[in-house]
């Protein structure tokens, strides 16, 4: 790779080059993955089962560390600066069990504010918002894990709204709402002015709502552009087993 490509993905919200990645047992899930995002993007991660999306949404704020260079608002993740890294990126994983763990879910997406030393009264104002923004006012007093699925993946995205992060980083959001959740979860994505990169298999979302659309495959980014050339381009999605109805 050039200087000058390496300093353009680098610039980005997002700067990703040549990341590569295995996990212990030697699947190779990253195979040099270059992407960069620019602030305010709103993309789409489109790919076949065990192309990588997950396992490169976990390496945007450090759960997972790579070879290769990740920047994030231009700043590589290092041992210093990990809370920093976590508190921009929002990442709201496939499964919400593995976000949620508190007794309440207050207490569930109080955690990051509080986590940040805000003062207690913005604490709560940041609460009834995010629970607000994801329809969920009046649930603060319930127990997590005795909510629906579709309850829980709802607020397990408020847990990180609450933290108001500059990247949303959401592994599959859309997969067990019903439709009207679903719905209201399209409107709150377009209204947020986060940079957002989001996985998906459900394309008629991606064509609604994102304008830049990453096809990955195998581990590497194999399309990148406009949403609307990427859907049109049979040959390309057949080849890496996605469909257009
Ligand atoms: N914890 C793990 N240990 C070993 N291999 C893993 C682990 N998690 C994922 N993999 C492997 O890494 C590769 C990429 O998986 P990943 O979960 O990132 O795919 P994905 O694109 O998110 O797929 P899906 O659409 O099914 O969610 C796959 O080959 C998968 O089997
Ligand atoms: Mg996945």
């Amino acid at each position: 790779m050039r200087a000058t490509e390496v300093r353009a993905a680098v610039d980005g919200a997002i700067g990703i080059a040549n990341l590569r990645f295995a996990y212990p047992d030697g699947v190779q899930a990253l195979r040099g993955v270059n992407l960069t995002i620019a602030a305010g993007e709103k993309v789409a991660l489109l790919g076949p089962n065990g192309a990588g999306k997950t396992t490169l949404l976990l390496h945007l704020n450090g759960i997972l560390r790579g070879k290769g260079d990740l920047r994030i608002m231009g700043e590589r993740l290092n041992n210093g600066n990990l809370k920093h890294f976590r508190a921009q990126v929002g990442l709201v994983f496939e499964n919400p069990d593995d976000q949620l763990f508190s007794p309440t879910v207050f207490d569930d997406v109080a955690f990051g504010p509080l986590h940040m030393g805000l003062p207690k009264d913005e604490v709560l104002e940041r609460v009834r918002l995010a629970l607000a923004q994801v329809g969920m006012e009046g649930f603060g007093e319930r127990l997590p894990h005795h909510l629906s699925l579709g309850q829980k993946k709802r607020i397990a995205i408020a847990t990180v709204l609450s933290m108001s992060p500059a990247i949303l980083a959401l592994d599959e959001p859309f997969s067990s709402l019903d439709p009207s959740a679903r719905r209201e979860l399209m409107r709150l994505l377009q209204t947020l002015p986060q940079t957002m990169i989001v996985s998906t298999h459900h394309i008629p979302i991606v064509r609604h709502l994102f304008p830049r659309t990453v096809v990955m495959d195998d581990g590497r980014v194999v399309a990148d552009g406009e949403t609307e050339a990427i859907l049109a381009d049979a040959a390309l999605l057949e080849a890496h087993g996605l469909e257009v109805f």
